[in-house]
């Protein structure tokens, strides 16, 4: 390879390595686009079932497209009994990442046609996975509670069925448009690391669903979509705005992590926070405790004052800190805030894979397959003899 290709150790950052209609993220201004629309816009007006006719059809639905896809969504929302049954022999101390990985494999098995390669069965299996994945998070939350899982409700929007399925409770009005929010915000941000793994398979030409487990894998690590949960156990370590000193200083001096802070991409500021922040706010108030959210008002403030004065870098929260205690004020026990993002950020994954199936062919050569610099110094500069097992 020419030196000039060479880029090494890297993370890939700052390379383009397709072209996308889907979302843009403009790291330097903080703004988040899908399809065209800031989201600003978007968090405050549109609905997550609209986000998913924009990502998988590239336009806002009409009242009645709207309807229609309110209606196959519902309608798809039931999981295979045998996916049940199945679950219910899981340990209950299994991560719920890994139910989630483990079960859409499962989808694809039950769906006689997973593997046909066409736009319409492409669109057809992304609405299924959308509709089922609320499904199953919810169902392996009552199932590892020893409860039955609960029969989603038609006449509940997406976000709030979600809540309904998880708790038993249907949410009240400020509650189920939050949640929306929420959702609306996680849907799509790009070639992250999930929605790049989801592409990458996809590339191979396998099914949505193989496509869709590896993004799953992707999203569960602490520096991606595990970061939810891994801000709230942060929080109450913590536990009072009068140690977040001390434990920012501790952080610095062993090379650990701010959870929720930071981001590969976003370096003025990522523009979700702005929205989480105060919803979590208005249910911290409204629950009478706003105790995780002044922690976390505070901890942005100091830790960004201590990264400046000691890295001479600036930080801010990412979409995973606010979402950490908003998602603790709505009851969501912390180890479901991941697969929380993926039942919204389903959407996104799915939308990038058909891209990769039936639009980017042009753009880019069919298989992604970077290369990479062997280091393996084993003998020398000589390759190694092999030795036959006997003398080893
Ligand atoms: N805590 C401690 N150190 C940090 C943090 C943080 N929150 N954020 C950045 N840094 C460090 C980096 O490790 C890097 O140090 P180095 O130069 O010694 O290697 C330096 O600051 C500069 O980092 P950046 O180039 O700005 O960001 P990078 O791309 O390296 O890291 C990342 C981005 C992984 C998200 C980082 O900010 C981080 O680890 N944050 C905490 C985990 C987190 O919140 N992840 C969720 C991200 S959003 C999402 O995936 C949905």
């Amino acid at each position: 390879m020419e030196d000039s290709k060479k880029i090494i150790n890297t993370g890939l950052r700052g390379v383009t390595v397709a072209s996308t209609r889907i979302s843009h993220v403009d790291g330097e201004a903080g703004k988040l686009i899908y399809r065209g629309f800031p989201i600003f816009d978007l968090s405050d007006k549109t609905s997550y079932e609209e986000i998913v006719h924009l990502l998988l059809y590239e336009s806002l639905p009409t009242e009645q497209q709207l309807i229609n896809l309110n209606k196959r969504l519902t309608d798809q929302r039931k999981v295979p009994e045998k996916l049940i049954a199945a679950l219910k022999t899981q340990p209950e101390d299994a991560l719920p990442m890994d139910i989630l990985q483990a079960a859409v494999p499962m989808l694809a098995a039950g769906d006689s046609n997973a593997a046909e390669l066409t736009i319409d069965n492409s669109q057809r299996i992304a609405e299924s996975l959308i509709a089922k994945i609320a499904t199953i998070v919810a169902a392996w939350h009552r199932i590892r509670n020893n409860l039955d899982p609960i029969a989603p409700d038609p006449s509940l929007n997406h976000a709030a069925n979600f809540l309904y399925m998880m708790t038993g409770q249907k949410p009240d009005e400020t509650m189920a448009r939050f949640f929306d929010t929420c959702l609306v915000l996680h849907a799509e941000h790009s070639f992250n690391a999930s929605t790049f793994s989801a592409r990458q398979i996809a590339s191979t030409r396998a099914h949505m669903y193989a496509a869709v487990a590896g993004a799953v894998g992707s999203l569960s690590g602490e520096l991606h979509g595990g970061a939810n949960t891994r801000v709230m156990q942060m929080l109450q370590k913590i536990n009072s705005v009068d140690a977040i000193d001390d434990y920012i200083r501790q952080v610095l001096e062993t090379g650990g992590k701010l959870m929720g802070l930071g981001h590969a991409v976003y370096k003025t500021g990522d523009p979700r926070a702005r929205i989480l922040a105060p919803m979590s706010k208005k249910l911290g108030e409204l629950s009478g405790n706003t105790k995780w959210y002044d922690m976390s008002i505070a901890l942005e403030e100091k830790g960004k004052k201590a990264f400046k004065e000691k890295k001479g870098i600036d930080i801010y929260p990412n979409v995973d800190f606010y979402s950490a205690s908003l998602y603790h004020y709505m009851g969501i026990p912390m180890d479901l805030f991941t697969p929380v993002f993926a039942v919204s950020r389903i959407a996104g994954w799915t939308a990038h894979v058909i891209e990769e199936q039936f639009g980017g062919a042009d753009a880019k050569p069919v298989l992604y397959r970077p290369a990479s610099d062997y280091v393996g110094d084993y003998c020398g500069p000589a390759e190694c003899e092999f030795v036959p097992m006997e003398k080893r």
